[in-house]
């Protein structure tokens, strides 16, 4: 059987298995936490600080996806301090990214009042669509660096290794080795990588040619096209 820590989490006591996160022991409890770059499949890397909850005795707020929980420990999930954490962060994303096809995104805007105009002078991330493979677009506009798709193209899942992250600070992005297209990469298009995404900066190319307003017979055309030039 698994052994056991006691810890409290918003003044009650909860019991959960030695190794849990405190995320995993919150919601044990009932209290939710939001989330951006953790996601069930993948190793969490604590990058956006969405989920910080305040732990008793310690300075700074902690990645409730990444620390575990601790004999005696006790962890405020919501207080005012959490709050504002979250709600600038949220601000800071929107001012500098692309988050109109992050519906999650926009909702936990809502729920913290977070206000979209707080920075107006922040340097935006832009960057040009990339098409170049018969299964995805990316564009690295709508990218809010959370590692998903490396991570699930790398050990998480696929061990691909498609996909990289290269650069420091607010010039980091997300590619391939050298800049290189899709095809001239590992890249095996399983699709793993845009199911993970949570902005739609990875997008399945059928649904981007919907929105270009394709018709699905002259996607099914450029199909078989691509299909009979590749075999032919
Ligand atoms: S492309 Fe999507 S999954 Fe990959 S790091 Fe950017 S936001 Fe995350
Ligand atoms: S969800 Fe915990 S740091 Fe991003």
């Amino acid at each position: 059987m698994a052994e056991h820590i006691t810890l409290t989490i918003d003044g009650e006591r909860a019991s959960v298995e030695i190794g849990s996160t405190l995320m995993e022991a919150a919601r044990q409890m009932g209290a939710s936490i939001p989330t951006i770059c953790y996601h069930e499949a993948t190793t969490s890397n604590g990058l956006c600080r969405t989920c910080v909850v305040e732990v008793e005795g310690q300075r700074l707020l902690q990645p409730a996806c990444l620390v575990k929980a601790a004999e005696g420990m006790k962890v405020r999930t919501g207080g005012d301090r959490v709050v504002r954490a979250r709600r600038t962060i949220l601000e800071m994303l929107s001012s500098t990214m692309d988050l109109s096809e992050a519906g999650e995104i926009q909702e936990m805007m809502d729920e913290y009042g977070a206000d979209q105009g707080r920075f107006p002078g922040a340097h935006r991330r832009e960057a040009e669509l990339k098409d170049d493979n018969p299964m995805y677009v990316r564009d690295y506009s709508k990218c809010l660096l959370c590692w998903r798709c490396v991570q699930v193209c790398a050990d998480d899942a696929q061990y691909t290794f498609a996909l990289s992250f290269d650069g420091r600070g607010f010039e980091t992005q997300i590619g391939t080795f050298f800049d290189r297209t899709i095809p001239e990469t590992t890249c095996v298009l399983c699709g793993q990588c845009v199911g993970v995404c949570p902005t739609g900066a990875l997008k399945h190319k059928r649904e981007h040619l919907l929105e270009q307003g394709m018709s699905t017979q002259q996607i099914s055309v450029l199909n078989t096209g691509r299909k009979r030039r590749r075999n032919g």
